[in-house]
C-alpha cells in the first residue's frame, strides 16, 4: 500500500474544526509573472493543496512576459482574471509588479532564499527575490492552511536563519543503506544508479518544504563504484538527479573517496601536495561542473574509521581540504570536511587515550587554516549519535573557520524507527546549549549560522532516514524527525512541541484529539527511551556492529574507545582534568568547571564525566544504582503506555498506518522489559545492590 507516502504533504480537506468558521477566501486561482521551472513547481504545489484542502481546484495563470514569448524586460501584465474572486499571487518581485505594488520596501530583507505573504484585496501575495523564496513561500502557506491558519488576515515575512542546511544520504550503490531503517534505497539498485524520477521528486519536495537546500546522495564510507561518481562513467545519471533537485533549490553534493587519485585514476598517489593529484581533482571538477553546473560540492570523511585521507602522508586535514577546495573554488563548490576523525583501534586497556577528545584535538590547532569554501562538519557530541552525550566542545571553539552540525535522523542508536524517539528535542537542547565561545550569548545555534564568529557559511547537516518504504521512514511517527530537522535548519527558534504539532496537523488532519495524542507521545519518547536505555550519559552498551538491543558489555573491550567502566565499586568515565583523560577542560567558560566538578554536573551526563560509586547521591537525591533501577522499570512501564496511547486512535488515523505504527509499538514494549531487565540485572550482579522496592530483578 501508499500508507503514509504523503507523508506531511497530504493535504487534508480543511474542516470545520481547524478553522471553525467559514473561510473568508476560498482561492479560485492561482497566478504568476514567472515562467521558470521552479516558481512552476510552486504553482502546481499550490493547485494541489489548495485543490484537496477545499476541494475544488483552482484555475492557473501564467502570464505572458513580452511580445516574443521571451524574458523580457517588461513587467508582465496582470492577467484579466486577477481581481476576480480570491486567488494566490506567486513569484519573484522582478516578474510581478503587482508583488511589487502589494509588499512596497520591506521585501530588502528578504534575502536570497526568504518570502514574504500577505493577503491583501482578495488576494493571498507570496512575493520573494527569487524562484526559490517563491517555493518556500508556497509551502509555508499550504503549512499555514493545513494547520488551521486563517488566510484573510496573513503578514509573514521569513528567510533561513542557515545558510546551509544539508541532507545526508548513507546511499549505497548495492541498494542498501548504512544505518538505513526504512527499505532500500530510492536512489541505486544492484550497483547501478537507478531511480523512479517520481519518487525522488516527491522526496525533494517533502524536503524542499522544509527548507533542505543541498543534499548528498551518497555514503561518506564512499567504497569501490561510489569513488567514480567522479568520472564520466556516473557524471550523467547523476546530473539527472541534479536536474529533478535543482527544481526544488537543492544543490547535489557528492562524498568522495580521499584515495580516488589512486583507486580510480590510476596514480601511484593521494598526497594532497602531488601536482598530479591536485590535477586529477581539477579535471574531475571541470567535468562535475560540465555536466552540473550547481554542483555543491564534495563532502569528504578523512583519516576517519578506515577511510584513507591527509594522514597518509604524512599531511594534516587543512591540507587536504584546501586541496580539494582549490579544486572547486572557481566553480563556487564548497569542500564539506567531517570532523569524525579518531582512533578507532585503541586497545581497550590503553587508559590515556579518550576518543571524546578526538576531534577537538584534531582541529583546533588547524583554526584559520581552511579556505573559504571549506566547512567542518562537526557531530553534534564528542562520541557518535548516542541518546545522550554532551555537545562537542568543538562547536564554536574555532572562531577562523566555517562550522555546521552534524545530526543523526536514522535512528541508529535511538531505537532504529522500531521505536519512538522524536530527536527534535535533544537537537533543541544542543542548539540552546551555552558554548561560551564570545561572552554568554554563543549558543551553537548562533555558531552555525555565522554569527558568533562572523562567519559567511555555516548550518546544518543530518544523516536522513529515509528509505524505499512506501512511508519512507519505517516507523510512521518517524517522519516527524526528518521534518522537524529541515525546520530546525530553517529556524532552530520554533520549538519541539510547535514542531511536533505542525507535523502532526498536515500529516493526519485536524483531529484535536489525533494531533494532542500524538504530540504529547511524540515529546514524551525521548525521555522514556533514555529511560530504559543507556543510564547518565555512559551510551553504548548495545550490540556491536548493528547496534540494536542491550548488551552492556558488547564494546567494553572493543577497540573502538567506547568504555563505561563499571565493577563492583562503581561505574562512568573519569574524563575530569584533575584526575581523568582531560575532556572536561576543552569546554569554554564556565562550561569546564561545570563539567569538572562532581558537584555540579548535571544528572544526565554524570557517568559521561565521572567514575563515581553505585551508592553516588544524584541532585536528584536517588543514588545511582537505585536511579538506574528506578528509570528502567519506569521506562519499560511508560513504553506500555505508549502502545496504549496509540491504540487509542484506531479509527481516526489511517488504518494501515494505524497498523504499521502498533506493530512497532509491541515490539517496543517487549524491547524494552529485554533492555530493563539487562541493564538492571548487569547492574545488581556488579554491585549485589538490592533495588529499595524489591521488585524482579535477575
Ligand atoms: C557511525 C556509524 C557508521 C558511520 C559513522 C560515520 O560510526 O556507525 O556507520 O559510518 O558513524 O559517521 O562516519
Amino acid at each position: 500500500g501508499q500508507a503514509g507516502y504523503r507523508a506531511w504533504l497530504a493535504y487534508h480537506p480543511r474542516v470545520d474544526s481547524a478553522t471553525s468558521k467559514e473561510d473568508s477566501l476560498r482561492y479560485g486561482w492561482i497566478a504568476s509573472g514567472d515562467r521558470d521551472d521552479t516558481v512552476r513547481a510552486a504553482i502546481s504545489e499550490l493547485a494541489e493543496g489548495i485543490g484537496a484542502m477545499y476541494s475544488e481546484l483552482p484555475e492557473i495563470h501564467v502570464f505572458p512576459t513580452d511580445a516574443a514569448g521571451e524574458n523580457g524586460a517588461r513587467d508582465p501584465e496582470p492577467d484579466t482574471a486577477i481581481g476576480v474572486g480570491t486567488g494566490i499571487l506567486v513569484g519573484t518581485f522582478a516578474a510581478n509588479e503587482r508583488l511589487r505594488d502589494i509588499f512596497g520596501v520591506e521585501v530588502a530583507e528578504l534575502g536570497r532564499e526568504g518570502f514574504a505573504i500577505r493577503t491583501r484585496e482578495g488576494a493571498t501575495a507570496i512575493g520573494a527575490h527569487t524562484p526559490v523564496g517563491a517555493l518556500y513561500g508556497a509551502f509555508h502557506l499550504l503549512r499555514l492552511l493545513a494547520t488551521g491558519a486563517d488566510p484573510s488576515g496573513l503578514e509573514v515575512i521569513e528567510r533561513p536563519a542557515n545558510k546551509l542546511r544539508m541532507m545526508n544520504q548513507w546511499d549505497n550503490i548495492d541498494g542498501s543503506i548504512e544505518r538505513g531503517y526504512a527499505g532500500p534505497s530510492i536512489f541505486y539498485k544492484n550497483d547501478a544508479i537507478d531511480f523512479d524520477p517520481a519518487r525522488i521528486r516527491d522526496y525533494a519536495r517533502l524536503l524542499a518544504s522544509t527548507g533542505i537546500n543541498a543534499i548528498s546522495i551518497n555514503n561518506v564510507n564512499a567504497h569501490r563504484l561510489e569513488s567514480r561518481f567522479v568520472t564520466e562513467d556516473y557524471l550523467p545519471r547523476i546530473a539527472e538527479l541534479a536536474d529533478i533537485f535543482r527544481v526544488y533549490g537543492i544543490r547535489l553534493l557528492l562524498s568522495i573517496n580521499f584515495a580516488a587519485p589512486i583507486e580510480v585514476g590510476g596514480l601511484p598517489t593521494a598526497d594532497p601536495l602531488d601536482a598530479d593529484v591536485k590535477r586529477w581533482w581539477r579535471d574531475r571538477a571541470a567535468d562535475i561542473y560540465a555536466a552540473i553546473p550547481d554542483f555543491g560540492g564534495f563532502l569528504v570523511k578523512a583519516d576517519s574509521e578506515n577511510r584513507p585521507g591527509p594522514f597518509t602522508y604524512g599531511r594534516g586535514h587543512a591540507e587536504g581540504a584546501n586541496m580539494l577546495a582549490e579544486a572547486l573554488e572557481e566553480h563556487g563548490g564548497l569542500v564539506v570536511w567531517r570532523c569524525f576523525v579518531y582512533n578507532c583501534k585503541q586497545d581497550w586497556r590503553d587508559r590515556k587515550t579518550d576518543r571524546a577528545r578526538a576531534a577537538y584535538d584534531h582541529f583546533l590547532p588547524l583554526d584559520g587554516a581552511f579556505h573559504d569554501n571549506v566547512v567542518l562538519q562537526i557531530k553534534n557530541g564528542p562520541m557518535d549519535f548516542q541518546v545522550r552525550e554532551p555537545v562537542s566542545p568543538l562547536l564554536g571553539a574555532m572562531e577562523r573557520t566555517n562550522q555546521v552540525v552534524e545530526f543523526q535522523i536514522t535512528q541508529e542508536y535511538t531505537g532504529q524507527q522500531r521505536h519512538l524517539c522524536y530527536l527534535v528535542p535533544q537537537w533543541k537542547a544542543v542548539l540552546d546549549f551555552e558554548t561560551y565561545a564570545k561572552g554568554n550569548a554563543s549558543p551553537v545555534k548562533r555558531v552555525v549560522d555565522g554569527s558568533v564568529h562572523d562567519r559567511a557559511l555555516g548550518g546544518f547537516a543530518a544523516v536522513s532516514n529515509i528509505g524505499a518504504d512506501a512511508n519512507w521512514t519505517g516507523h510512521p511517527l518517524a517522519q516527524a524527525n526528518l521534518y522537524g530537522y529541515g525546520r530546525l535548519a530553517w529556524n532552530p527558534e520554533l520549538s519541539a512541541e510547535a514542531i511536533a504539532e505542525e507535523w502532526a496537523l498536515q500529516t493526519f488532519g485536524a483531529s484535536r484529539q489525533v494531533t494532542d495524542a500524538v504530540v504529547g507521545m511524540l515529546m514524551d519518547s525521548l525521555d522514556i527511551y533514555e529511560s530504559y536505555t543507556a543510564p547518565l550519559g555512559v551510551g553504548w552498551m548495545v550490540n556491536p556492529n548493528h547496534h540494536y538491543g542491550p548488551n552492556v558489555d558488547g564494546y567494553e573491550y572493543d577497540k573502538w574507545g567506547t568504555y563505561h567502566f563499571a565493577d563492583r565499586d562503581g561505574v562512568g568515565v573519569d574524563r575530569t582534568v584533575l584526575t581523568g583523560t582531560g575532556y572536561a577542560g576543552q569546554y569554554m567558560g564556565p562550561n569546564a568547571g561545570m563539567y569538572e566538578s562532581l558537584a555540579e554536573c548535571p544528572d544526565e551526563l554524570l557517568l559521561f564525566f565521572h567514575h563515581v560509586p553505585y551508592g553516588h547521591r544524584l541532585k536528584s537525591g536517588r543514588t545511582v544504582i537505585q536511579h538506574i533501577y528506578d528509570t528502567h522499570f519506569d521506562g519499560a512501564r511508560r513504553t506500555e503506555e505508549l502502545t496504549r496511547r496509540w491504540a487509542s486512535l484506531e479509527g481516526l488515523v489511517a488504518a494501515d498506518v494505524y497498523d504499521a505504527a502498533l506493530a512497532r509499538f509491541h515490539e517496543q514494549a517487549e524491547h524494552a522489559k529485554e533492555w530493563r531487565d539487562r541493564i538492571n540485572t548487569y547492574f545488581y550482579r556488579k554491585s549485589g545492590v538490592p533495588d529499595e522496592q524489591k521488585r524482579a530483578i535477575y
